[in-house]
């Protein structure tokens, strides 16, 4: 019989493995994320933190184990069934990965053009989101012109923009100075409050402590869950 826990896990991983070569990054990982939750994968650089995120977003296959989202199981996913997989992820990167030669504003809709949305409305819903992020005033404004802060806010705008019910975030704040890191961090808690849940992988214990939400430890491709901070 399923319990309610299990009916409310978004994302639930069995005994999931990854290995490269002879290194194994992530051993015998089981965890169940819950709809809007908010989550902290901590642990030291190297710990596998990054390659959890990319196993749960198809950016690699499992070596061993299962992953769902959302009641589907990855391994049985067929490979064109993937992009629209991806469409419940909102993914937010250390190094934002913007593309410079494009606008703030392109560099958001572009989510949406992808997806064959309607001029006026990602028109609608740029604007929005950009306000939500406090950077409608730049949005002509080129990446490398704008300060780490700044493109890290038009980053999660772009992570959002596509009402994502997942974001992973992958040391969002690790480039940040600590003002930065704090606005960041609240962004991504609003986001949390609208409905979505948010999985942040990160080392920073202090921004943790100070946003509050689970925190699962890796260390060593182990998972321990018990309290770190
Ligand atoms: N593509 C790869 N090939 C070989 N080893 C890798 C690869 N990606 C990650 N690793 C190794 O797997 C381990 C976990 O890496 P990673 O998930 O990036 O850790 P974290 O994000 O916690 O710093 C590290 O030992 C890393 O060197
Ligand atoms: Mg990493």
């Amino acid at each position: 019989m399923i319990g309610e826990k299990e009916k409310n896990a978004i994302i639930r991983l069995f005994h999931v493995y990854r290995h490269y070569g002879s290194k194994n990054a992530l051993i015998d990982i089981t965890l169940d994320v819950f709809k809007n939750e908010f989550l902290f994968i901590s642990g030291p650089s190297g710990a596998g933190k990054t390659t959890l995120l990319k196993l749960l977003y198809l950016g690699e296959p499992v070596s061993d184990g299962q992953i769902l989202i959302d009641g589907m199981n990855l391994s049985r996913i067929s490979r064109n069934r993937i992009p629209y997989l991806r469409r419940n992820f909102g993914i937010v990167f250390q190094d934002y990965k913007l593309i410079k030669t494009k606008t703030v504003y392109e560099n958001v809709a572009i989510v949406l053009e992808a997806s064959g949305v309607k001029r006026r409305m990602v028109q609608k819903k740029v604007n929005h989101v950009l306000r939500t992020v406090g950077m409608e005033q730049r949005h002509s404004a080129f990446p490398p012109s704008l300060s780490g802060g700044e493109q890290q806010r038009v980053a999660i705008a772009r992570a959002i923009v596509g009402d994502p019910k997942i974001i992973l975030a992958d040391e969002p704040t690790g480039s940040l100075d600590s003002e930065s890191a704090s606005f960041i961090f609240n962004l991504l808690k609003g986001v949390h409050t609208r409905g979505a849940t948010v999985i942040i992988a990160t080392h920073d214990k202090e921004l943790i402590k100070k946003t509050g939400g689970r925190v699962v430890y890796l260390s060593s491709g182990r998972l321990e869950t018990s309290p770190y901070v």
